[in-house]
């Protein structure tokens, strides 16, 4: 496995190694529907990489590709060196991915959504498994919650719940897709805030999808844009302000024409 800055991860008591994650040539059919087109990419071990474009540009499917949940019509998925796509890896490394709509547990109240992973693995006795938990409630200021059930809370409550219980995974590799979607500015930050400290304290590497501008440019090392299912761009956030190419420029600071609208133009 590649290996990399031995580190300890906040919630756990064992070393941990963080991962990389190498794209190469994947392209992505749903029968006629293709998806993604010959996407190469490389996410070094501690990076944290933002992952941008438009809706159905193909941003979650390749998530899904990384945690081995689709599978590459061609080219491949390595996450610290071995096959996203062979079920082995993600006994091998700890990855975890915040979905976009949450996929919590309905009926598991919050507290037992983020103990079932260190329960099911046995990372720790009860009482350790309870300090994990709680913390990572109180990080996300959920502490109030921990007997409530998913229904019983707002979306935003929801989305923190997830990463919560990513965290308490004790992750290599963290996974994000929108992450502050449904947040306030505040709750954004401190997302923001927990990505960055992952990376620098402890050195988890992280893929954020997001449309979310502040976010991309407070917290990607180099952010990424995918269009059409292709990766058209490659940049450190600075290039986020002023991109050469009027399409991507168009994506990122779209002009609001009130004399003009985009939904009169598409009538047409
Ligand atoms: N399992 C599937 N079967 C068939 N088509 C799919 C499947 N999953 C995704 N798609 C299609 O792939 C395309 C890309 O979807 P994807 O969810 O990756 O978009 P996205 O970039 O994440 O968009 P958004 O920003 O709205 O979340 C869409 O046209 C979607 O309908
Ligand atoms: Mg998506």
């Amino acid at each position: 496995m590649e290996s990399c800055h031995q580190t300890r991860n906040p919630f756990s008591d064992t070393e941990t190694a963080a991962v990389g994650v190498t794209i190469e040539h994947l392209s992505k059919n749903f029968g006629a529907l293709v998806v993604l087109k010959d996407v190469s990419l490389s996410v070094e071990p501690g990076e944290i990489f933002v992952l941008m474009g438009p809706s159905g540009s193909g941003k979650s499917v390749l998530l899904k590709h990384i945690v081995g949940l689709e599978l590459p019509t061609s080219g491949q998925v390595l996450v610290g060196g071995l096959d996203a796509a062979a079920p082995e890896t993600r006994a091998r490394i700890r990855m975890a991915l915040v979905f976009q709509a949450g996929a919590l547990f309905n009926s598991l109240s919050v507290y037992d959504n983020l103990a079932l992973y260190p329960r099911e693995h046995r990372i720790a006795n009860e009482a350790g498994i309870r300090e994990k938990v709680m913390r990572a409630l109180q990080i996300l200021s959920l502490e109030n919650t921990a007997a409530k059930f998913p229904s019983e809370l707002s979306g935003g409550m929801r989305k923190r719940v997830a990463i919560a219980r990513a965290l308490v995974q004790e992750p290599q590799l963290m996974l994000y897709d929108e992450p502050t979607s449904e947040l306030d500015p505040v709750m954004s930050a401190t997302i923001s805030e927990i990505i960055a400290t992952l990376k620098d304290e402890y050195h988890v590497t992280s893929f954020v999808v997001t449309h979310d501008r502040d976010l991309a440019l407070n917290i990607g090392g180099r952010v990424g844009i995918l269009m059409g299912g292709q990766l058209v761009m490659v940049a450190k956030p600075a290039a986020l302000h002023n991109p050469e190419d009027p399409i991507i420029a168009d994506f990122l600071n779209p002009k609001i024409d009130l004399k003009n609208p985009r939904f009169k133009q598409l009538e047409t």
